[in-house]
């Protein structure tokens, strides 16, 4: 077992890391903005070295895709000085760390899906900086796992901001939704991503991994599915290209992560997104009860 802090511990993944880490048996520390902000290299020095963690998981991040395109610094200074101050201390102190990194690294104009070695082009402030703070992470922190992966979904945190709530929330207060059809990804559920954290915690083997659930879909599949799947399947619903629905960030067209590392050392892919989404649902059901 391992002594383990988590940052970002209450976040949509980081609050069902925490619980699932502590249930595992390690012993957790969940840091949060308020307890450690990464931007302050003085708080990240008093956490790291009093708690002394064997890993850090740094799943904090500023995760405002669009609004980053007008607050760069901000992001900036969240994402990459901020997963630099605690890659800085893990390096000092010899902690292994995982840093959760995202599909928007690349510019998605790849044909079939990114594997851990094809090199990342983002195309997004927030792209950017996480990128940013990949190499930060690479070049600090001798034991490091780059984490990747994409279209999170969990019910924690900004849980009310995810995007099958959202679409839910849409479904409610609209006749008509239109949802973006040419942007394909891998959805990922938290309480999953956070199961295979766990067991890639425990192999020692470093570098870049891609870590999201199997299949793949659009994001009007995905919305589709999840209207059908609760039994709203009679909700219009038109797909629409990214050029009839603009956003501030430019988001890559092909998200897809391809994981051949982890079938190379031999640890299981996640199950496929459907099957996710449907114990979503379930899970959801249960709290409204
Ligand atoms: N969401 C996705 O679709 C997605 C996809 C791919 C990768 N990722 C990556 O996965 C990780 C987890 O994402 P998520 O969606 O769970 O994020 P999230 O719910 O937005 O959680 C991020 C956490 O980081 C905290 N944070 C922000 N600024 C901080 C600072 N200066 N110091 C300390 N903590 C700070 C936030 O606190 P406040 O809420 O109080 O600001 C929040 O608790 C992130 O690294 C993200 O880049 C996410």
């Amino acid at each position: 077992m391992k002594t383990i802090l988590v940052t970002g511990a209450d976040g949509m993944l980081g609050t069902d890391l925490t619980r699932y880490l502590r249930k595992c048996g390690h012993k957790v520390f969940a840091s949060t903005i308020r307890s450690m902000d990464i931007t302050k290299p003085e708080q990240v020095r008093r956490t790291l070295v009093k708690i002394n963690p064997d890993l850090v998981i740094h799943t904090a991040a500023y995760t405002a895709v669009d609004k980053a395109e007008s607050e760069r610094e901000l992001c900036m200074a969240v994402n990459a000085d901020g997963a630099r101050n605690v890659a800085m201390l893990c390096g000092e102190i010899g902690a292994e760390m995982i840093y959760i990194s995202t599909d928007y690294v690349f510019d998605g104009k790849k044909k079939t899906p990114y594997i851990e070695t094809d090199k990342p082009r983002p195309i997004g402030v927030y792209g950017e900086s996480k990128w940013r703070g990949e190499e930060a992470v690479r070049s600090l922190v001798e034991r490091h796992k780059i984490c990747r992966t994409s279209w999170l979904i969990g019910a924690h945190g900004i849980a009310g901001t995810n995007f099958i709530e959202k679409i839910f929330r849409a479904a409610d207060e609209k006749k008509h939704l239109r949802v973006v059809n040419d942007q394909t990804g891998r959805p990922t559920f938290t309480f999953d991503l956070a199961i295979l954290l766990e067991k890639l915690a425990g192999v020692s083997e470093w570098g870049v991994f891609h870590t999201t659930n199997s299949g793949q879909c659009t994001w009007y599949e995905l919305a589709k599915t999840a209207l059908e799947m609760s039994g709203r399947g009679g909700i219009p619903i038109e797909p629409v290209s990214s050029s009839e629905y603009p956003t501030p960030a430019k988001r890559p067209a092909n998200s897809l992560l391809d994981a051949p590392r982890l079938c190379r050392i031999g640890v299981p892919l996640l199950r496929n997104w459907r099957e996710a989404l449907q114990e979503y649902l379930a899970r959801r059901n249960r709290r409204k009860k």
